[in-house]
């Protein structure tokens, strides 16, 4: 039986990368995907934004890529020092920083198991750059998947500290955590390594997955997988790699979770009435049969 939900946070915020290349894995994000640079910080990252955020995606210079942290939207209610004081009740290291992010005046930075740093903030501007008119331009930034040694662990952080519930998992490999009302706003894997998985953008409706395709291809970009409905989350999914061959989601139509109930909206292409939190087979990828091109585990 999984805890009531009342999660501390709301959304995913935005996602940093470090990037060996960030000139040019910046392109893919800017004239591809179709992001805007809104800010620039004194380490050379760049901050981009795909149209309302300050930022969405941040992409630091670094010897290798890298996931750097992730970042939590606090619930309105929650206060920070009370906040803190349950993290370091945890035993897990944590500073409150200022004005290290534009548009973000403090943060709380912690730093989870796995070695997975978050921060979590309760407000941060949204200077609404605009939506591109060009390359892909997604909606939003919808979920972030990680590979951890330490899965087990930072699954509980985000289920018994953050008060994520668990929609569901994929072979007992692949866990599915939400704190909103989509399918899953986190994807664990419980695997020997340590790194990003994928990170996932919302597009607008089946149609701009073709779209998004041809925009890709004629930026040099191949897809790697899909377009494809996944059986975990039904959401009809496209991946492809950026230059640091971070793995990208584009996806629709995610399940709806529905809290009270425990279960996702009904859909008609779901294979179980009342769609409840299950295991899938690791043959159960895809719900279209579509092959996957590499094993989840290694992505
Ligand atoms: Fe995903």
């Amino acid at each position: 039986m999984q805890p009531k939900f009342d999660p501390k946070v709301f959304q995913l915020g935005y996602v940093a990368l470090g990037s060996a290349d960030l000139e040019r894995t910046k392109d893919h994000y800017l004239k591809t995907i179709g992001m805007t640079e809104t800010a620039r910080g004194d380490d050379g990252a760049v901050y981009l934004s795909i149209g309302y955020n300050q930022h969405d995606i941040i992409l630091r210079p670094a010897n290798q890529k890298a996931l750097l942290h992730v970042g939590f939207q606090l619930k309105p209610h929650i206060e920070i020092p009370e906040f803190t004081k349950g993290v370091r009740e945890l035993g897990l290291p944590v500073t409150i920083k200022s004005d290290s992010h534009p548009g973000i005046s403090e943060l709380v930075e912690v730093t989870g198991p796995g070695g997975n740093v978050f921060q979590f903030y309760s407000a941060a501007k949204a200077p609404a750059p605009g939506f591109s008119k060009s390359g892909v331009a997604p909606l939003r930034l919808g979920h972030v998947a990680v590979m951890s040694p330490e899965g087990e662990k930072l699954i509980k952080f985000y289920r018994d500290f953050l008060g994520f519930f668990q929609t569901d998992d994929i072979g007992a490999l692949a866990y599915f955590l939400t704190c909103n009302r989509e399918h899953h706003v986190v994807n664990i894997l419980n695997v020997p390594e340590s790194r990003i998985h994928h990170i996932a953008f919302e597009l607008k409706d089946n149609g701009h997955h073709a779209a998004a395709a041809d925009t890709l291809r004629a930026a040099g970009v191949k897809l790697f997988w899909g377009p494809t409905r996944h059986t975990a989350g039904h959401n009809v999914a496209a991946y492809h790699h950026d230059p640091d061959k971070v793995l990208i989601e584009l996806y629709t139509e995610m399940d709806t979770f529905i809290p009270e109930l425990g279960i996702c909206e009904p859909r008609p292409w779901h294979e179980h009435f009342p769609m409840k939190p299950r295991s899938w087979g690791l043959d159960e990828l895809s719900g279209w049969g579509a092959e996957f091109a590499s094993n989840l585990a290694a992505g």
